[in-house]
């Protein structure tokens, strides 16, 4: 254990005061016996790789190409998404894939190449495997994109699953970015990325890892194009990414090398390629739609670990109706519970909560619930006896309920891998829905047992159903969250079919987008936290995973009243806008930091809400095209090299370019712009890109800039939308889509198409249907444009 990892054991173990702590120690010890156990009589391991070619069999989209001791299955699908598995291994069974995986291109066949190899020529890709097995990914035009060395298998002498690992080279330029969400990305540079959810016990800033989503997929931008690759193995992995270096034009360039270490599952992978747009776009077909959270949950939300008690809640919703601050939902966290237990009401401290519901819903503000997988593991409790009717609990290998400590005591853990447990958890919703909540949000779910030392997880030995085909945790960790999700998404769907679930989760893996979003889990209350927490969501949202956000002023301290305005004033373009904090980490309120944050944070407020439009069009976008609602800067412009070392900053959509303030002391920033016209939203002012700008930045607002041309939705006085148009460079066109609130249901949302050019002087707007061009039934408010450069 070291210093930092013994700190912690500390700190937890003094949350959980005396008792507890002591139970934790002894569940600590037992899972170390345990795993110790099942790892004994393991044997030594024999090492493999494919050896040379033995001969190929084409198939439609690709084929199979034999080596002396594997065998390599390549599948080019429809829409251009390359699968790859070693050792006979397919795409299926997968817990990120959604069903049905793509069909095979029959225009894509497997053909003998030179050397001896083979290489699947496809409109989009081509793939080139060598005699020894080294894949290639090229572009139509021959440029590699990625090149795996032969991979290497270790496996036990007696069988069972083997370890196993592959070296891959990117081009000297590329970058690095995704592998689930990352406090020290967006760009991940050098360095060693762990695939294990990971609860960091206590705050987190930029240098720790893993956190709570960790996920096998990278997103590689070079010069030469943009890919996307997904390992589709649950198992704990270690990824070292080592960027390149360009020589000085003599051709002596190093390339950039990334080293995928699994501790098992199945070699195989999925391969995109194109544009960043496309990427995410054939990714999110591949791995399923984004959920669309309701319009409400786009909103401001509030929320702390600790209210008290529901008059406490409700002079929180009165507070921000008082001062004429809009607020959408007050998130209600473990305190509100009889004795921290899942499913349960503190009826002393929240003696009426149908009551707070539908109070604070007339006021327009709803009531979201936390709900944490553990279940204090005592006969009596409700759920912990229902769930031990059915076999709910993951149990050790020996056959006995695996125990861990966590906020209610001694818990049990549902096991979600098995779809009897999904279903009869999903129904457990009720009683939050008969309480008068509106989405849930999940937590602890890494999952979560406090450990003093070693892991605080449950045993790798624990076994799972993992839908029927069994196996232990070391297979079903990571998928615990994205499993759980499942049940809960599923589960709401059922009780309340008509409207869309509202559900983020702390842990998940990749599809986890299928079923709702996340947020930043216990981000520390620092600068650098609030850096980590932008990294975050930039991350998340390559991986597929569009909605997230932090927790805004940092879940453990209190922020001072400038990092507190500032995280407002991020957190106010992020898709899950929401104020956390911790026991005893004081209040979030924008009131409790003194009349000029009130201020600041107010409009801050008053303009999230008069984008609400705006963020509803990009849920229904992230949903129809993959693309996230937060993008990086080289969205468009992959091959800017400035723009993909740019961190600070990021586009919301297609209209806007957010800059925030992410240092102490500032009042005015540089701004990297791409490619393009932008105008100061505040002042009108016009700057044109690709260059550096300096743009002003006073503690009343960060600079977001429009871009010429957009088209954003926003909320008009009258509360309908209002299309706000930024003039386009005199002789360009521009446009922009916007799609009207469909309501919280299943209804289609519609998607609305602009075209806006100048002609005659004036800017002209005009909507694009089939049957040609016509002029709005919306307001249109022209902005920028000549006049005001
Ligand atoms: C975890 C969550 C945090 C929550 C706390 C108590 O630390 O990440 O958001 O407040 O548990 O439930």
């Amino acid at each position: 254990m070291d210093g930092v990892e013994l700190v912690r054991s500390v700190g937890r173990l003094r949350t959980l005061g005396a008792r507890p702590g002591l139970r934790a120690v002894r569940w600590a010890w037992r899972r170390r016996r345990t795993d110790a156990v099942a790892r004994a009589g393991r044997g030594p391991e024999l090492a493999r790789v494919p050896g040379s070619v033995v001969g190929a069999q084409p198939s439609p989209g690709g084929g199979v190409v034999r080596f002396a001791r594997s065998e390599l299955r390549i599948v080019v699908a429809v829409g251009g998404a390359v699968f790859w598995g070693w050792d006979g291994a397919g795409p299926e069974p997968s817990y990120g894939l959604a069903a049905p995986v793509p069909e095979p291109d029959p225009r894509a066949g497997l053909e003998p190449d030179t050397d001896g190899g083979w290489r699947v020529v496809s409109q989009r890709v081509t793939v080139v495997v060598s005699r020894l097995g080294a894949v290639e990914v090229r572009t139509p035009g021959g440029v590699v994109l990625r090149r795996d060395l032969p991979p290497r298998w270790w496996e036990p002498e007696g069988g069972g699953p083997g370890r196993w690992s592959v070296r891959t080279e990117v081009a000297a330029d590329a970058r690095f970015f995704g592998l689930g969400g990352r406090s020290a990305g967006p760009r991940l540079r050098d360095g060693a990325y762990r695939l294990w959810n990971t609860d960091p016990g206590g705050s987190f800033g930029p240098g720790d890892d893993p956190l709570s989503v960790t996920m096998p997929v990278q997103l590689v931008v070079a010069d030469a194009g943009t890919h996307l690759v997904f390992h589709d193995s649950t198992w704990d992995g270690l990824v070292t990414l080592r960027e390149g270096r360009e020589g000085d034009g003599s051709g002596h360039d190093r390339p950039g090398t990334v080293e995928l270490r699994m501790a098992g599952g199945p070699l195989r992978c999925w391969v995109v390629v194109g544009t960043p747009a496309r990427v995410l776009a054939r990714w999110s077909r591949l791995t399923g739609p984004a959920a669309v959270p309701p319009s409400w949950a786009l909103g401001p939300q509030h929320a702390r670990w600790g209210f008290g008690d529901q008059e406490e809640v409700w002079r929180v919703v009165a507070g921000y109706r008082e001062r004429g601050l809009p607020l959408s939902a007050v998130h209600l966290d473990i305190d509100h519970l009889d004795e921290r237990r899942v499913f349960t009401v503190d009826r002393a401290r929240f003696p009426d909560l149908p009551g707070l519901a539908a109070r604070s819903r007339a006021a327009g503000v709803r009531l979201v619930s936390i709900v944490d997988p553990a279940v204090r593991a005592g006969r009596g409790d409700a759920v912990y006896d229902a769930g031990r009717r059915i076999g709910a609990f993951v149990r050790d290998g020996r056959g006995r309920e695996v125990r861990g400590e966590v906020w209610p005591g001694a818990c049990a853990y549902p096991d979600f891998t098995d779809p009897v447990v999904r279903r009869w958890w999903g129904e457990l919703y009720a009683e939050r829905l008969g309480l008068g909540f509106s989405g849930v949000w999940h937590d602890m779910n890494e999952p979560v047992a406090f450990a003093p030392f070693g892991e605080a997880t449950l045993p790798r030995s624990a076994r799972h159903v993992l839908e029927g085909r069994g196996g232990d945790h070391r297979e079903a960790h990571n998928v615990y969250g994205l499993a759980m999700a499942r049940a809960g998404y599923e589960g709401l769907r059922r009780l309340r079919p008509g409207e869309r679930p509202f559900l983020f989760s702390r842990s998940g893996w990749v599809g986890l987008q299928r079923y709702g979003g996340t947020w930043s889990g216990d981000v520390a209350s620092s600068w650098a936290g609030l850096r980590a927490s932008l990294a975050l969501v930039l991350g998340l949202g390559l991986c597929g995973v569009p909605y997230s956000g932090p927790d805004v002023g940092g879940f453990d301290g209190v922020p001072s009243p400038e990092l507190y305005l500032r995280w407002f004033q991020l957190g106010a373009y992020l898709p899950l806008f929401r104020t956390h904090s911790a026991l005893g980490a004081g209040r979030r309120e924008p009131w409790e930091f003194g009349p000029m944050v009130l201020e600041h944070a107010g409009a801050a407020l008053v303009e999230r809400e008069r984008l609400r439009p705006y963020l509803v069009t990009l849920a229904h976008l992230a949903r129809l095209t993959g693309a996230p609602y937060v993008r990086p800067l080289w969205w468009d412009a992959p091959g800017d090299r400035e723009l993909r070392d740019c961190e600070d900053a990021f586009l919301l959509g297609d209209a806007l370019l957010v800059a925030p303030v992410l240092e102490p002391g500032v009042a005015r920033r540089t701004v990297r712009l791409p490619r393009g016209r932008w105008y100061d939203t505040v002042s009108g002012r016009a700057y044109d890109g690709p260059g550096r700008v300096l743009l002003e930045a006073p503690v009343s607002r960060i600079p977001v800039l429009a871009r010429a041309g957009s088209v954003v939705p926003v909320r008009g006085a009258d509360g309908g939308i209002e299309l706000e148009v930024w003039a386009p460079v005199p002789g360009r066109k521009g446009g922009g889509l916007v799609v009207p609130d469909p309501g919280d249901g299943w209804e289609r949302a519609e998607v609305e198409r602009y075209a806006v050019r100048w002609a005659a002087g004036r800017v002209v707007v005009r909507r694009v249907r089939g049957d040609g061009a016509v002029r709005p039934d919306r307001p249109v408010r022209v902005r920028g444009g000549r006049g005001q450069r």
